[in-house]
């Protein structure tokens, strides 16, 4: 049954909801408690509370309270492989509170010869005016001039305290290992977390020619290709360099793959500060996907993405990693491509295949079926992954993350037994498949809010475009 409005009183400013009776979740709790939210905060939380103290009364018996998602890898509007990602700063968002997540952070990418600040500009510009959730920016280094060196120290002044560089793509966003090194020791000394995208772009660089030389076009050569040896070469080589620039931060993005993760368990058994991130897609594909169907070869570029799919008993290493906690973050890399239209330019040459995948609206639904329902790991460990760690990784916690008194009121009212069909017909997101089309799964936002506001209640969108904010960030709170 759907979660019920009891009471609503006749004042014409709503600003105190009462949600009663909910299973509340949090990293450290699991408890039935009513929460009191006043404005855009989270005001009190207990047994009881008094219904007569609010404007709003909710009856959230059977339902689970959540704080609202925070994925911190995406890829809104954004240019790449000669095309731009089909979601901007409203379509993107708007799917993202349908599917639970209330603020994120995404890529601010340096065009080449261009300052840190103006691409901040940039950016900035794109989510004008569109915003509908709280957002936040990394930005990925691609340029690094003395300038930009001295401009990475004042990164947290502009509320940026994460830099990114691509070890592949090599022609495009690749950075060499001076790059990187020196971007490590930088970011160290100015309180900048450094995010990598592991993959050695050299070598897949020639494995491409090789590939493309023989005649090979179609979209499995995509992953063989990456394979998984040169994902962990890469992260390996991360690892140590981070390890010689004075044990610099160092949060490895999209982790595929059992050797990458190894070497990421490795570094922290031994101390060292490695944090590793995984996408939720990474636990239901396989690079069998990227064979397309029978009817469609072609059809496998809908899961062309980097790293690609690997391997089941890969699957099995990431679920251990999020238990264990070697992966602390489970994000979503959304990157959409339209494929009818985006995807296709790659017809001819699986290389010209614009690389990304979606997923900001999917992504707890079915991370809470991958790993929940299949008791891989509890409701307060999947709350840790998908809002609290990436809130303390990005300087966001505990304003974000939690809920807690003092905290912006951006909840889940999740629905945990209801069933239905994953598709691109009813999803939000503005492409044109979906990966996960045709699943039966259980579980929904069933209620999201944003800061205190009701913005998605069941199919019903109430948010508003321009209402989501610019969120500046503090430095990681690092374990
Ligand atoms: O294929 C992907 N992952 N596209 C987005 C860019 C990146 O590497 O994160
Ligand atoms: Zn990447
Ligand atoms: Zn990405």
């Amino acid at each position: 049954m759907e979660s019920q409005v009891l009471e609503r009183k006749s004042s014409t400013i709503m600003s105190k909801t009462l949600i009663k009776k909910a299973r509340l979740i949090t990293a450290s709790d699991d408890t039935r408690a009513d929460l009191l939210i006043d404005g855009e905060k989270i005001a009190a939380i207990g047994m009881d509370i008094d219904a007569r103290t609010a404007d709003v009364v909710i009856d959230a018996t059977d339902k689970l309270l959540l704080p609202g998602g925070i994925d911190n890898h995406t890829h809104l509007d954004m240019p790449f492989g000669g095309t731009v990602s089909s979601d901007d700063f409203f379509t993107g968002h708007r799917a993202a509170l349908f599917g639970g997540t209330t603020s994120h952070v995404d890529f601010c990418i340096q065009p080449k010869g261009h300052t840190l600040r103006r691409s901040l500009e940039m950016w900035r510009a794109k989510a004008d005016g569109k915003a509908a959730m709280d957002y936040g920016f990394h930005v990925a280094i691609t340029d690094l001039t003395d300038a930009v060196m001295e401009e990475i120290r004042d990164l947290p002044s502009m509320g940026v305290t994460s830099i990114k560089l691509f070890m592949a793509y090599k022609g495009a966003l690749q950075v060499d290992d001076t790059t990187l090194f020196k971007c490590m020791r930088v970011a160290k000394e100015s309180g900048v977390l450094t995010m990598v995208h592991a993959e050695n772009g050299d070598a897949i660089d020639i494995l491409i020619k090789d590939a493309l030389a023989a005649g090979h076009t179609t979209p499995d050569w995509h992953e063989r290709t990456r394979p998984p040896e040169l994902e962990a070469e890469a992260t390996n080589r991360a690892i140590a360099l981070a390890r010689a620039a004075g044990d610099a931060p160092l949060f490895i993005v999209h982790v595929t793959n059992e050797e990458a993760l190894n070497a990421i368990s490795r570094a922290r058994a031994r101390g060292q500060r490695t944090y590793g991130e995984t996408c939720v897609q990474y636990f239901y594909f396989t690079r069998n996907n990227l064979n397309g169907s029978r009817n469609d070869p072609f059809e496998g570029a809908k899961w062309v993405c980097s790293p690609p799919f690997r391997e089941h008993n890969d699957q099995v290493a990431l679920l251990r990693g999020i238990r264990l906690g070697d992966l602390m973050i489970v994000s979503t890399d959304h990157c959409p491509f339209n494929y009818k239209t985006q995807k296709i330019l790659g017809a001819e040459s699986f290389a010209a295949i614009p690389n990304g995948v979606p997923g900001i609206e999917d992504r707890l639904v079915m991370l809470w079926n991958a790993a929940v329902l299949t008791g891989h790991i509890s409701p307060s460990k999947f709350v840790e992954l998908t809002a609290t760690n990436p809130a303390k990784m990005f300087g966001l916690y505990p304003r974000k993350g939690t809920l807690s008194v003092g905290s912006d009121a951006d909840i889940v009212i999740w629905d945990p037994v209801v069933r239905h069909t994953v598709s691109a017909a009813t999803s939000h997101m503005n492409i044109d498949y979906n990966l996960y089309e045709g699943m039966q799964v259980t579980g929904k936002a069933e209620k999201v809010f944003l800061r205190g506001s009701l913005v998605v209640d069941g199919t019903s969108w109430q948010g508003t475009r321009g209402g989501g904010r610019f969120m500046a960030r503090a430095s990681a709170l690092l374990a």
